[in-house]
């Protein structure tokens, strides 16, 4: 049997062994199976430990690991590497390798709605685990990219990583917004639990069609965020096409096989 999980803190929310085990069954793998299972952060290493001896074929990672279970793996993918988060984890030869698809996954998630942002102006709420792997990609192409975070301190980490790529990000104070971006994301997870709400004033982005709304959060399908940006005659996105693409790509890392994201698979995200 080849087993694969998927490890967080909390994890019961995750709809990862949804996905993967359906593509499994699709794609014949009849001997693998993915299961998710709480840990705590002492527990990574031996997470580690089991994929290199092979009693864990694969391993996906989410919040709060990302980052705390670097120290353990042997490699790092490129990607991997600059943001400092991994969410996927495959032994090649005799090496543990940490891989970040959530960046390339973000990036499908755009071009597949034919979403060019090169040049544009972007506001990005929140500093986690996930935020670098967001900004990584939109660093190189963006005309200018504003952030903001509760935390303080979380954003000017952010901004070392940034100031790598030669580009400078510009930092909001909590509670502001910048004058209409054609983009804002929310990376916070706020939203996540139902009738959350991010109190920020959107007044300067009000009856405008070409402004973008992108919640990474895809359950509840419409956050407050989304559906106040709905009614303010915006664009909205929610984070299931990413959530899908960073699953297909580590399926792929693993299997070899690219999966197909149809309405099936879609669907069973529908809940
Ligand atoms: P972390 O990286 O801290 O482990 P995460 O789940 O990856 O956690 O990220 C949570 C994000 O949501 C952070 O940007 C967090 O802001 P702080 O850095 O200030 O904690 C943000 N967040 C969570 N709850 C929030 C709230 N009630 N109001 C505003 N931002 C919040």
């Amino acid at each position: 049997m080849k087993k694969y999980l998927v490890i967080g803190n909390p994890i019961e929310h995750s709809l990862s062994p949804l996905i993967h085990n359906y593509w499994m069954k699709k794609y014949g793998l009849a001997d693998s199976i993915y299961e998710k299972k709480k840990v705590e952060q002492k527990g990574l290493e031996s997470i580690v430990k089991q994929v290199r001896n092979d009693e864990l074929k694969g391993v996906n990672v989410t919040v709060p690991f990302k980052k705390e279970i670097i120290p353990f793996l042997d490699r790092l993918d490129n990607v991997a590497l600059s943001t400092q988060s991994v969410n996927t984890l495959c032994k090649i030869k005799d090496e543990v390798w940490g891989y970040n698809t959530d960046a390339e996954g973000f990036s499908h998630s755009l071009s597949g709605k034919s979403i060019d942002y090169s040049g544009k102006n972007i506001f990005i709420l929140g500093a986690g685990g996930v935020t670098s792997s967001i900004i990584h990609n939109l660093i190189f192409t963006a005309n200018k990219i504003f952030i903001t975070n509760r935390t303080k301190k979380k954003v000017e980490q952010l901004k070392k990583f940034t100031d790598l790529a030669g580009k400078e990000i510009e930092i909001i104070d909590w509670g502001k917004t910048p004058k209409a971006c054609d983009l804002v994301i929310n990376t916070t997870s706020v939203g996540l639990i139902k009738d959350e709400n991010l109190d920020l004033d959107f007044k300067d982005y009000e009856n405008n069609k070409g402004i973008l709304f992108y919640d990474l959060i895809y359950n509840p399908e419409e956050t407050n965020f989304l559906k106040k940006a709905r009614l303010r005659g915006n664009k909205t996105m929610n984070g299931k096409m990413m959530f899908l693409h960073q699953a297909r790509i580590a399926f792929q890392i693993w299997t070899g096989i690219d999966p197909e994201i149809n309405d099936e698979v879609i669907k069973l995200l529908n809940r």
